[in-house]
């Protein structure tokens, strides 16, 4: 049974750990390395009894020309041994609700295109929502917080630090 809350500093060498061996590598890991603390993010953990099990991460992203205000969900991962377990799906649905309380009206994804549509999400592409990034339509995917807050559309961006990866 794991038990999720928001991170703290002394969480970040084991949620490094579930980064870098969820994604085999470390371009996540540094990247979550580098977002953390910017203002109006949101870093939740999974823990369990024997460590670290997942950690999901929400920052303040903008879309061109409307005031909007947009989540980008990422980078998530879950430990692989305890992938398949519904801590993603709890870690997910967690976040979204702390993005509501936090004010923000959408959040956004880059991400598997079988994993997200079941919290909601769908193509950027049905809010006329494209990303900053060159990536397939069916991965940048959005989800409303409140209704109708994407119908201006227009191009997503993400915090400056993705762009440096
Ligand atoms: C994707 C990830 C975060 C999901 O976490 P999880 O705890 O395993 O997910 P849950 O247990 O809540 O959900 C399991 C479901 O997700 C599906 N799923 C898991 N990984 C998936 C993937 N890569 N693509 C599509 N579906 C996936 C499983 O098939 C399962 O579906 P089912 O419930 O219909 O059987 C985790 O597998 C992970 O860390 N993967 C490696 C890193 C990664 O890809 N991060 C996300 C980048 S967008």
């Amino acid at each position: 049974m794991s038990k999720l809350r928001s991170e703290i500093e002394s969480d970040y060498g084991a949620v490094r750990q579930v980064h870098v061996r969820a994604f085999g590598g470390y371009t996540e890991a540094d990247l979550v390395d580098r977002l953390r603390g910017s203002p109006g993010s949101i870093s939740l953990v999974a823990t369990e009894a024997n460590g670290m099990a997942g950690h999901i991460l929400f920052t303040p992203a903008r879309v061109e020309g409307n005031p909007v205000r947009v989540a980008g969900l990422g980078p998530m991962a879950v430990s692989p041994s305890r992938q398949r377990s519904g801590i993603g799906s709890a870690l997910v649905l967690r976040g979204l609700e702390e993005c509501r309380r936090a004010g923000y009206q959408a959040v956004v994804v880059v991400g598997h295109a079988e994993y997200y549509p079941r919290f909601g999400f769908q193509r950027g592409s049905n809010f006329g929502l494209w990303c900053q990034f060159d990536v397939p339509d069916e991965v940048f995917m959005a989800i409303e917080l409140q209704p109708g807050a994407l119908s201006g559309g227009g191009e997503l961006q993400y915090a400056r630090e993705f762009s440096e990866v």
